[in-house]
């Protein structure tokens, strides 16, 4: 008898526990069907953008020196309908958006590359710029993040020691160790890469002194001479250093012209406007 309840409560026992087991898989189950149900519509939401480009996001390492570059964004239709490119605009002026067409229809399954041009001169460390795509199938944001070298930075101690070098020595600076980062750069460059290379080292620098003036502020004349003079004999008794080869400096007349040309456009009589 005890053991005929032993075996009944047994098997009652294991009937409650094959329940609760059934219970548990036809939830599972139906928690499995309603995500096969549902999946198609949760991933119909935003991130299933009739346009899919090979990257939303696209970075670009500037070399030394260097002031503009080019980036393609490709785009393919992955839908059953033609989308076209209503728009596209670049936030700001420095970038030009070359689409293949214009208006840039893409059917089903086409695909086709955006060219980008970016200019960054005069600007360093890191630069980022948005270009905005209007389509019949809505609005998209690409982002394009260059990464600019900065010029080298001095600690304050070396750059006082520096000073006092050039004090006592204008022309000290395209000789020996200072000659790598002040005259080597320059060699074989014209126009804006040299000014970029010798000029703006001392005049652009975040870090410069405050005796050096910004070339940029507005001037009252516009005098080629004038540049090419002190550029090319310095400013007796100030840190501005000859740069023409006749004096000692690194620079031949080609490059000078190419500099007295270059800084006309640039300095035009208004500041310059970042
Ligand atoms: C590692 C690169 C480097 C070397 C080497 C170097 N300089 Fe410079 N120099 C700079 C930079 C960068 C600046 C711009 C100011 C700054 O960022 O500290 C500068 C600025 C200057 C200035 C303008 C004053 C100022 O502080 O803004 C003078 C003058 C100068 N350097 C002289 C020299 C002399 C003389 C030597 C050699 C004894 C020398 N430099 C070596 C990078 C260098
Ligand atoms: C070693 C640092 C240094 C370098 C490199 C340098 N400059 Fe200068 N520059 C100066 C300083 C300092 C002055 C201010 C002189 C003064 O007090 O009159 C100056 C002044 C000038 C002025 C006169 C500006 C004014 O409004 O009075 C011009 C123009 C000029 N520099 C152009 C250039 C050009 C172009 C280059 C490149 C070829 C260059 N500089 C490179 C330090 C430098």
């Amino acid at each position: 008898m005890i053991a005929l309840l032993k075996r009944f409560g047994f098997s009652e026992c294991f009937h409650a526990v094959a329940l609760t087991e059934i219970a548990r898989q036809f939830r599972r189950l139906a928690g499995l069907a309603l995500c096969v149900i549902c999946a198609p519509f949760l991933s119909a939401g935003p991130a299933l953008h009739p346009l899919m480009w090979d990257t939303m996001e696209k970075t670009y390492l500037a070399k030394m020196g260097e002031t503009s570059s080019e980036m393609a964004f490709v785009v393919t239709n992955r839908s059953e309908r033609e989308v076209v490119i209503l728009r596209i605009e670049p936030s700001c002026g420095c970038t030009i958006a070359i689409p293949p067409k214009h208006p840039w229809r893409l059917a089903p399954g086409e695909n086709g590359a955006l060219q980008l041009k970016i200019n960054f001169a005069d600007r360093y460390g890191e630069l980022i710029k948005t270009v905005a795509i209007d389509s019949t199938a809505g609005g998209q944001t690409l982002v394009m993040r260059v990464m600019i070298p900065e010029t080298p930075t001095l600690d304050g101690k070396a750059r006082l020691r520096n000073v006092q070098v050039a004090l006592a020595d204008p022309q000290a600076v395209f000789r020996g160790e200072c000659a790598q980062c002040h005259a080597a750069p320059a060699t074989g460059k014209l126009g804006e890469p040299l000014f970029r290379a010798a000029c703006a080292i001392c005049h652009v620098s975040d870090h410069r002194a405050p005796m050096i003036p910004d070339l940029a502020q507005p001037r009252k004349t516009q005098d080629a001479a004038l540049w090419r003079a002190i550029i090319a004999n310095g400013r007796f008794g100030t840190l501005m250093p000859a740069f023409s080869n006749t004096q000692r400096g690194p620079l031949t007349d080609a490059q000078i012209d190419s500099l007295v040309s270059y800084v006309l456009k640039r300095f035009p009589g208004e500041p310059a406007q970042p």
